[in-house]
């Protein structure tokens, strides 16, 4: 087939996106703000959860590679043993894919592969890319403030701060302030710490040897980790968050079905009375957290959309509701298996977020200037809901000893609806609000580093 002068012409970029959704989301984002400023656009995929063709834009190329990773591997919560194996198994097909790149470039086939984006998890295809001279970088789904917990990982495991113990939990890391132990990273298990430790040591070599780094975060909310990042590793970093704010195209990359059904239902209900709640795509909880939440919600006697996903509650097969709750419920809350995240969050009748801290959803709130209640449960969340509740103020902690019980969830609502503490955090939240708005405006800081990246000639 003759090559079409658009694909000759066009500088193109290639991006790597590592298979969970909440590393989908803002490599596509990221795809769209390139595509937008003028790149063609390459999404090469293992065949683990790929996105499909029909939800891309019509002129998105994108190339499925064979990873040979049977599904309990890719389902199951190892993320380490996954990680490494796509890595190993995808090493091949990247190359070739990238050299065949490269051959139809020379023929005057195709356009310039301008540079690869690979997650900061590639490590395998930021060095082949390498190889094969071409420009790579690295990007970091997460906060600034997470990588700079990466890059102090070794010397936080000799300082005997991690593995995290129990009795360690409220330490002050005197070397990222403001994080206390348990803000680090909660894996206990000694296997999987050094799985783990593994794994970001080759995250961390793979970046470093990457031609830069580039993180979904703004100067202007993480400016001080951003320095420090920079005066760490000797690379060109890229601040272009939030990025979902940096485009107004819009790609879908929902690996599940979104219920919109209960966007007609907020259409309902009074403005700045419902709570949200969404624990994303990958943490699991169990029955008795489960059920807690759901009692908190019922006495809160506030309207509600709860995301109870498929495997959110792990150690039980139906997520049912007890008759006896449901019915304190009565008509006040909402269950969806999968919701339209950021437009509930837009709708006027949502007043608060009950979040694990995700970076994603973390973001999307911010965004919304909605306030948020924080439950996080692993990696990097407890470190986002340490920066939510006592950086940027943004947010209340449901306040937990061990296990959730009775009346945390409800009082955790009720500081942030009913109390003064509540009015001062959603003042708050309409400042930083204006600040990631500015930030991703024309001449905004993440604005203006996402176009040093695309005219870079790294
Ligand atoms: C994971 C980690 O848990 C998170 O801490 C890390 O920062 C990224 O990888 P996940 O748990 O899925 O991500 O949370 P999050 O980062 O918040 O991403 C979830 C994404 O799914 C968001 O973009 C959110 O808008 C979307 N979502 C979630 C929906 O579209 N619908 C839903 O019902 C729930």
């Amino acid at each position: 087939m003759a090559p079409s002068s658009t694909n000759r012409d066009r500088r193109r970029v290639v991006l790597l996106p590592l298979p969970y959704q909440g590393h989908i989301n803002p490599m596509l984002r990221l795809a769209a703000a390139l595509h937008s400023r003028g790149l063609a656009v390459t999404i090469l995929h293992p065949e683990t959860r790929a996105p499909e063709r029909r939800k891309l834009p019509a002129d998105y190329r994108l190339v499925t590679i064979p990873d040979n990773i049977p599904p309990e591997v890719a389902a199951s919560r190892d993320v380490a043993s996954f990680v490494f194996a796509l890595n190993r198994n995808c090493a091949a097909a990247f190359r070739d894919y990238l050299a065949g790149a490269l051959r139809e470039e020379e023929e005057g086939e195709d356009g310039h592969v301008a540079f690869v984006v690979a997650d900061v998890d590639w490590f395998v295809p930021l060095s082949v890319a390498r190889e094969l001279g071409v420009a790579a970088l690295a990007l970091m789904t997460s906060s600034a403030v997470r990588f700079l917990v990466y890059l102090a990982y070794p010397s936080l495991c000799h300082k005997g701060y991690l593995p995290v113990q129990e009795s360690n939990f409220n330490i002050a890391v005197e070397e990222l302030p403001p994080f206390v132990v348990q803000d680090l990273h909660l894996v206990m298990d000694k296997t999987r710490h050094l799985a783990y430790t593994d794994l970001l040591a080759h995250i961390v070599a793979g970046v470093r040897q990457s031609s830069g780094l580039i993180i979904n975060t703004s100067e202007d909310i993480e400016g001080m980790e951003i320095e420090r990042i920079r005066s760490e590793i000797a690379l060109p970093v890229f601040s272009v968050g939030p990025l979902h704010m940096m485009t107004s195209s819009s790609v879908e990359s929902s690996l599940l079905t979104e219920d919109r059904s209960c966007l007609d239902w907020l259409d309902t209900q009074r403005p700045n009375s419902v709570v949200y709640v969404s624990f994303g795509s990958l943490v699991g909880i169990d029955t008795d957290e489960f059920l807690e939440m759901a009692w908190g919600l019922a006495n809160s006697q506030r309207p509600f959309v709860w995301v109870v996903r498929p495997r959110l509650v792990h150690d039980c097969e139906s997520s049912a509701i007890p008759g006896e709750l449901q019915q304190k419920m009565g008509n006040r809350g909402r269950i969806v298996s999968w919701a339209p995240q950021q437009e509930v969050l837009r709708h006027p009748s949502v007043a608060a977020f009950l979040t694990h801290c995700g970076w994603n959803s973390t973001t999307e709130s911010i965004s919304e200037g909605v306030p948020m209640i924080c439950r996080p449960l692993s990696g990097d969340q407890m470190g986002t809901a340490r920066y939510v509740c006592d950086v940027w103020k943004v947010g209340v902690r449901v306040e937990v000893e061990n296990q959730l019980k009775r009346g945390e969830v409800q009082a955790a609502i009720t500081r942030l609806m009913d109390g003064k503490e509540g009015e001062m955090v959603r003042e708050r939240m309409r400042d930083l609000r204006h600040v990631v708005v500015k930030c991703t405006s024309e001449g905004g800081t993440s604005d203006v580093a996402l176009q040093r990246l695309v005219d870079s000639n790294i």
